[in-house]
Order: structure tokens, then sequence, then C-alpha cells
């Protein structure tokens, strides 16, 4: 079991992870944790490309608008404008660093996608996230003062005072996947770039490490979090046995996909006056609706009216990903399901990453400062990672300057025991999934939800039994974060009723005259405290 201590702790390997990482770089040492090996995140799997205003056509008054018309009501509008004006520059960083967006005449090529009123979307052909790690991790390999530590999963941050107003974060243990060994890291300031938590669901378009370990870190360490029930279903992922919920990217949209029921009706004109391009919460409602009311299990998204030369040229990633499942995309319609795509809610944040503890930031899709209300819009997912993980790392290095942490204790691991009952792991796993995606999905009821929560409940009890008596493995720091997301999310759902933006319950379907955010803070080990937030500012 080994001891490290730095200036800087970054946990996750994302864009949100990459960008602190290397601005922290320049004022202190850093440890860097990837789950797996580099460039497996959120991030890398990104296709349709990251907002900014980059047009004289464009500009930031109507991004403002499309964003908060998306949030539908709960987007805090001061983070709205300044994360969207910090745009130009958050891309200038991007180019610096490396990223090779696609050009055209006119400059960067600008493509559109749902709910954006003006083309706005830079992006590297159908692979931006893959460009923007590519450049991201060249840059790091090049980089002084950064210890990267892959195949490292951080299991619980280490507070000084936890539960109390003097809280402060000192660091993390670790367990290195390879060897078994649990490590203790120390570190001035720790910053959370966790991703998301899409695999809280049965189908998601997230890949394997998106299991919400910086929510759950996060919430047992008394970070106050935010508006869980808002969970994104992404409306076009490939339905196909073998594609793993495989992402149909919305820039299809916007490039005048249509979507179709397999009898070739398009729904959505009648829908919405954005069609096809409607926010994504409408859209996924729409097919999931269409599926229900014909028992078909997909519907289809149609490019065969675009030009095939320019549709295999424009997203030569997705066109082969089809082909290799034997579609051919120019010739037949795409078959399509929603998924789990992304978190709204997260760790509460100001604009800048700071946490409601002492000494701990998160940013990106891990955190929660308000951009995106109860309705992502496309690509400001990546525009807010690069921008808030940039301010996060001004501010970390701010407080370093000032406070000087304890050494934190190393992990006592008790008289824990092997695992050899696996099986007990991957059936809760697929318990929990099989949960959210039938009971807390894209339309909810408040039946299902307390059904859902009599049950997390029960699954976390045993959850936490085995995870005190069993020797820590990857799969269990894992389901522990899945159970807490889970925990979250349904109480997040309780807590809010009414229909608003993602989070669509029967048994209340208006929207309610309040604005409110909802919130979860674990005060004590076993209490956890529930509340509704008013956007006012009043109590
Ligand atoms: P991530 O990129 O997810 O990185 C998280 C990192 O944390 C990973 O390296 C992971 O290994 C690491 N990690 C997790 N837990 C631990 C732990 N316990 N210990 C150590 N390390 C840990 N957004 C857009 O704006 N535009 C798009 O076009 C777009 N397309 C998308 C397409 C797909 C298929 C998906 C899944 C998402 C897409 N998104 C898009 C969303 C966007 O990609 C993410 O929100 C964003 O990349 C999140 O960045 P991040 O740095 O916060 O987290
Ligand atoms: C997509 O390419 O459709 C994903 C865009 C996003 O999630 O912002």
């Amino acid at each position: 079991m080994a001891t490290h201590q730095a200036d800087f702790l970054v946990i996750g390997s994302g864009l949100a992870g990459l960008n602190a990482a290397i601005a922290l770089s320049e004022h202190g040492s850093v440890i860097l944790l990837s789950k797996v090996q580099l460039g497996e995140s959120n991030t890398a799997y990104a296709q349709g490309g990251i907002a900014s205003v980059m047009s004289d056509e464009d500009s930031f008054d109507a991004h403002v608008r499309d964003t908060l018309k998306a949030g539908a009501g709960l987007c805090h509008r001061e983070v709205v404008e300044k994360i969207i004006e910090a745009g130009p520059s958050a891309i200038r960083n991007l180019v610096e660093t490396g990223v090779q967006f696609d050009e055209s005449d006119q400059g960067f090529s600008l493509t559109r996608e749902g709910g954006h009123s003006n083309r706005r979307i830079l992006h590297a052909q159908d692979i931006t996230g893959r460009e923007i790690d590519r450049a991201f991790r060249m840059k790091l390999a090049s980089t002084e003062n950064i210890t990267i530590l892959q195949h490292h999963v951080a299991i619980d941050l280490i507070l000084q005072d936890r539960f109390s107003e003097s809280a402060v974060c000192i660091g993390a243990h670790v367990l290195d996947a390879h060897t078994g060994a649990i490590d203790t890291i120390g570190a001035q300031a720790t910053l959370i770039a966790t991703g998301g938590a899409g695999k809280a669901y049965l189908y998601t378009s997230n890949p394997d490490v998106s299991t919400g370990d910086g929510i759950g870190m996060a919430f047992r360490s008394g970070a106050k979090i935010a508006n869980m029930e808002f969970f994104q279903f992404h409306p076009t992922c490939l339905f196909h046995p073998r594609a793993k919920s495989f992402l149909i990217s919305e820039a299809l949209r916007g490039e005048g996909g249509i979507l179709r029921r397999r009898d070739g009706h398009a729904f959505m004109k009648e829908i919405h006056p954005l069609a096809d391009l409607a926010p994504r919460d409408i859209v996924a409602r729409a097919i999931d609706a269409e599926m229900k009311r014909t028992g078909d299990d997909h519907v289809c998204l149609d490019m065969r009216h675009r030009d095939p030369a320019f549709v295999a040229e424009r997203f030569p990633n997705i066109h082969t990903a089809c082909m290799s499942f034997g579609i051919d995309m120019t010739q037949v319609p795409i078959p399509i399901v929603p998924a789990a795509h992304y978190m709204c809610g997260g760790i509460q944040t100001t604009e800048r990453g700071a946490t409601s503890v002492n000494g701990l930031w998160a940013a990106g899709e891990a955190g929660h400062t308000g951009l995106h209300g109860a309705n992502r819009l496309a690509s400001n997912s990546l525009l807010e990672a690069a921008v808030v993980s940039q301010w996060a790392s001004e501010d970390m290095v701010s407080w370093a300057k000032e406070h000087q942490s304890p050494a934190p204790q190393p992990w006592n691991s008790g008289d824990a025991r092997t695992p050899h009952e696996a099986v007990i792991i991957a059936h809760t796993w697929d318990e929990i999934r099989r949960l959210m995606w039938n009971y807390v999905g894209i339309v909810r009821s408040r039946s299902r939800l307390e059904g859902a929560q009599r049950r997390i409940e029960l699954i976390e009890h045993e959850v936490i039994d085995y995870h005190w008596k069993t020797q820590v493995t990857r799969d269990l720091v894992e389901l522990r974060n899945i159970v807490a997301v889970a925990k979250l999310v349904i109480g997040c759902a309780l807590q809010r009723e009414e229909s608003r933006g993602l989070h669509y319950n029967q048994t209340f379907p208006e929207q309610s005259e309040q604005l409110y955010d909802t919130q979860a803070q674990s005060v004590s080990h076993n209490d956890i405290m529930w509340s509704r937030r008013p956007l006012d500012g009043s109590s």
C-alpha cells in the first residue's frame, strides 16, 4: 500500500480532468487518476461537437436564449451567461492544445443540433471527442509535474472534520486495480472529474467507466448534490443486439435526418414546430410514446434523401459502425432507440467548480453548475467541461497557496475477506440497472418511484454490508456508487412534484409555478437531508 503526496489531485481523465491537470501542473505537483487506461471516458466517445458562438451571424444572446429554453426554467441565468461568453476563449485553449476542428472556407465548419437556433457546433467529423482526447493526451505526454496513475480507482475522499462546516478534503483512498493494494493520496486541493453515470441504466450510450463514482464519493463526504432527477435520454442509439447502444449523433438530424415509424410515417412534425430538431427530451418522449403505442421495439432515422457521398464523408465513424452491423445508412433507415446519455444533475458547484466542501472542486459531467437546468442543450457539456475545469484549476491554485493539509491516514482494511461470490455483485448490478430503466426511465409515476425507492433501500443495505466485509474490487466500488446514484435520482425525482424538462411524471403532468432545484446532503453516516432550493434565493 503506497502513500503519495501532491499539491493537487485530479480524479478522472476526460476533458475536465485533462484540462485541469495540465493547467495545474504549471503551479505545483499533480496526481492524475484514470480508472482504466487514458483515453477511456465519455469525452472520447463524443460525436456531435462542442457548442460556442463563433460566427458573426450568431450571438451570445441567441446561445443563452437556446440554453435557457431547453433548460425549461431551471438554468441559473448568470451561470449560463458566464459559461457561454467564455466559449470562444475555451475554444482557443483547445486549439492551442492541438485540437483540430473541421474547417470550411469561412473558418470553422459549424453544424446544428437540436434546440440550437444557429449553426454553432464545432466538430471533428463525427469523432470530436476522440480528437479532443488525442490532442490532450499528446500535450500531457510533454507536460512535466504530472504523475499519471492509470488503472487506479478512487474509492473514497479523505475528509478532516467530515459532516461539519469546517470539513476539508485532504485527498483520497485509491484502489490499484492491478495489484489490489489501496493507496493513500494526500493533496492540498482535489478535483472530481469522474464524468457521468449512464451505467446506472440498463441501456446507455456511455462507456463502462461511467458509474457515477464522483457523485458517490462526494455524497458520502457530505457535499451537496443537486437535481439528480434530470437524466437525459439520447433519442437515437443504434438498435442492434450487438451494438451496445452505439450513439447515432444528433448531428445527423442537424443535417436533415428524419425520424420515422417502422411503417415510414414521419411523426415529429406533428409534435413540435422544430420537428426532428426539437429539444432532446421532447424527441425521446415522442419516440418512447410511438414505441409504446405501436408495440414496435424501435423507430428509424432516415438519411436516404441526402447525397450518399456527403453522408459517408460527413459521418465516417457512424457510417462504418453501421456497416459493421450490416446497415448501409445511405440506403436503408437506421433502426434506433433512446438510451440514458447524460446526467444533468450532480455535485452542486459554483460556475468555478467549488463544491460545498472545502478543498474539493468538481467539473464536467460530475458537477452541477446550473448551466443545463432541467434539460441540457446538445453540445453544451463539452463546453461546460472545458470552461469550468479551467476556472476550477485557477481557484485550486489560490486555495493551495493559503492552506496546508495534514497527511491523511492510510486505509484500514479491517478483517475484510477475499470476495468469492462474484455472482452477488453481477446480479445486483443487473437488478439496479433494470430497476432504473423500468421504474425511473423516460416516463415516471409516483407509485413506480416509491416502489423503486423501497427496493433500492434494501439493495443498499446488502451492498454496504458486503462492502465492509469484503476486499475492495473495482466492480464493488462501482456497484456502491451506482446504488448511491440510483438512490439520489429516485430521491430527487420524488422531491419534484411536477413535470419539467427531462423529468416527466404522469402523476404530476403539469409544471409547478415555483422554480426550485432539488438537493440532497448526507449530514451524518445515516441521515440525508432532502430539500428544494428556490431559484430566486428565498428559503
Ligand atoms: P469523462 O469524459 O466521462 O471522463 C471521466 C473520467 O473519470 C474517465 O477517465 C474515467 O475513467 C474517470 N473515472 C471515473 N471514475 C473514476 C474513479 N473512481 N477513479 C478514477 N478515475 C475515474 N457532449 C457534447 O458536448 N457534445 C457531444 O457531441 C457529445 N457526444 C457524446 C457522445 C457520447 C456517446 C457520450 C457518451 C457523451 C457525449 N457527450 C457529448 C457528453 C460529453 O461527452 C460528456 O459530458 C463529457 O465528455 C464529460 O467529460 P468529463 O471530463 O466530465 O468526464
Ligand atoms: C450527439 O452527437 O448527438 C451528442 C451530442 C451531445 O450529447 O451533446
